[in-house]
């Protein structure tokens, strides 16, 4: 049957599909993204085609497995949140707000890797930066005799030729956005630009077997700007975030094909760089106030490690106008979901009242784990009455009032007894297995346990 061409309109930017060219993605809500695309449909068959396929060989699931090696970083949040170092031929996508610390962290794992292992080269290529810039930047990180090759460049042509024939064993491209393909038709930033060139630079690595980091702008929703897909082709997607306000910042892996996701690396900005952070329970409870009402310590588990952090909550009278809910660090729904069952199961009027949250320090928690924590504050702040300073809590709620066992109660309570707590309020499923020493524990099966606990 003959091959018949239509054309189609898809966005390069998610995918969506459409019969007719439009400005805007519906679907993703972009603009300029739509382009014209050939399609062969009806009628056409890859076995038809004169190239005939050759067979694929299959094995066993069983079998020996490659092992792959490892470049330490000798920055230890960073080795972690790889899952353990980089792997070579890897490619690694660092996304982040402008100025909170991307090209000095990636300096610095430059540098790092120079030190630890001379015999593998770093090459750091700006297209951001003029060389004198990065060189300031390294002169101010005492890496000035670091043996990274540094160059100032945006053209990806040049970037392959050169780096074909080079040995590296690191290659940093800041950032991918600035980067540019003569080939492809439009500005550099543009997706078609971002995507083509990251193909160029991942095709390379992966031939090579070097480490590639691509630093990617942050659009203001938060996601890497440019195609979603450029999360797809890389096989780790690390963002970097803080406020900027505070002095620390947190390396969080969202997607990762060599470690655990949701593993975090924290880290405080200083006058000489990143620092890492050795104990980021003590930095996040380091400016608590004792005895104020609306405060509550929450014992969460990021990643691996278990990290104390301080709830704040704070209820006031909206007076005549609508009742205002603001959530900084933590889920506006799951805020919603807490005080619907607050007001439900332990008759607390909370519908006239303003409810603020904030996460303390500016993390960012994602855990139903915190739900026992924000009640708590929420509590505390609307009957006025401190919670005990040495108390951590953690549990979730469910919609009937039930406190619900969460994932490893043991170590949330390890790490509160390290930093000096006497108290917690946990779950009631975590029965047996306590032995945690000197840490006195209260079980609360129920919510409307809690309001009985605050008289
Ligand atoms: P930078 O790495 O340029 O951020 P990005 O690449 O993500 O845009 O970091 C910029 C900020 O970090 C800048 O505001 C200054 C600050 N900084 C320090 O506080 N200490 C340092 O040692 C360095 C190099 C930067
Ligand atoms: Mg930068």
């Amino acid at each position: 049957m003959a091959k018949k061409n239509t054309t189609e309109f898809v966005c390069q930017n998610c995918g969506a599909v459409y019969p007719k060219w439009q400005g805007k993605c519906d679907s993703c809500n972009e603009w300029n993204t739509i382009e014209e695309q050939q399609t062969q449909t009806a009628g056409f068959s890859v076995l038809n085609s004169r190239k005939k396929g050759s067979l694929i060989d299959f094995v066993p699931l069983s079998g020996s497995q490659q092992t792959f090696r490892r470049i330490k970083t000798g920055i230890s949040e960073i080795d972690r949140v790889t899952g353990g170092g980089l792997v070579p031929g890897s490619a690694i996508l660092v996304g982040g707000d402008p100025g909170i610390g991307k090209s000095t962290l990636l300096l610095q794992v430059c540098a790092g890797v120079s030190k630890l292992a001379p015999e593998d080269k770093c090459y750091y290529i700006s297209g951001e930066e003029a060389i004198d810039q990065v060189r300031i930047r390294a002169k101010r990180l005492g890496l000035e005799d670091s043996p990274v090759k540094l160059a100032s460049t945006t053209e990806v042509k040049d970037i392959v030729a050169t780096l074909e024939k080079a040995d590296s064993a690191v290659v940093i491209i800041d950032s991918i956005q600035t980067m540019y393909l003569e080939d492809v038709e439009s500005t550099p930033g543009s997706v078609a630009q971002v995507r083509a060139a990251a193909y160029e630079l991942i095709k390379l690595a992966k031939r090579k077997g070097f480490v590639l980091f691509m630093v990617g702008h942050v659009t203001k929703q938060g996601t890497i700007a440019g195609p979603r897909v450029l999360e797809h082709m890389v096989d780790t997607v690390l963002y970097f975030e803080g406020e900027r306000g505070h002095h620390f910042r947190i390396l969080r892996a969202v997607k990762n094909r060599y470690g655990a996701t949701d593993e975090i690396g924290v880290f405080e900005m200083q006058d000489k760089g990143l620092v890492e952070v050795e104990n980021p329970s003590a930095l996040f409870l380091a400016e608590r106030q004792g005895n104020v009402s609306g405060s509550c310590v929450f014992a969460g588990i990021e990643g691996s490690r278990p990290v104390l952090m301080e709830i704040q909550a704070l209820v006031s009278s909206s007076g005549y106008s609508g009742a205002k809910r603001a959530v900084v660090g933590w889920d506006s729904n799951r805020l919603s979901m807490i005080l619907a069952v607050l007001e439900a199961r332990c008759g607390l009027n909370l519908s006239a009242q303003d409810v603020y949250l904030n996460i303390a320090g500016g993390l960012k928690i994602s855990e139903p784990a915190a739900d026992l924590a924000v009640a708590m504050a929420v509590i505390s702040s609307l009957t006025n009455k401190p919670l005990p300073s040495d108390m951590v809590v953690f549990g979730e709620i469910g919609l009937s009032g039930e406190v619900r066992a969460v994932t490893q109660p043991g170590l949330r309570l390890k790490e509160a007894q390290k930093l000096g707590f006497t108290n917690a309020i946990v779950p009631p499923s975590f029965g047996k297995d306590k032995k945690t020493g000197t840490l006195k524990e209260v079980e609360i099966g129920n919510v409307h346990r809690l309001v009985n606990w605050f008289n």
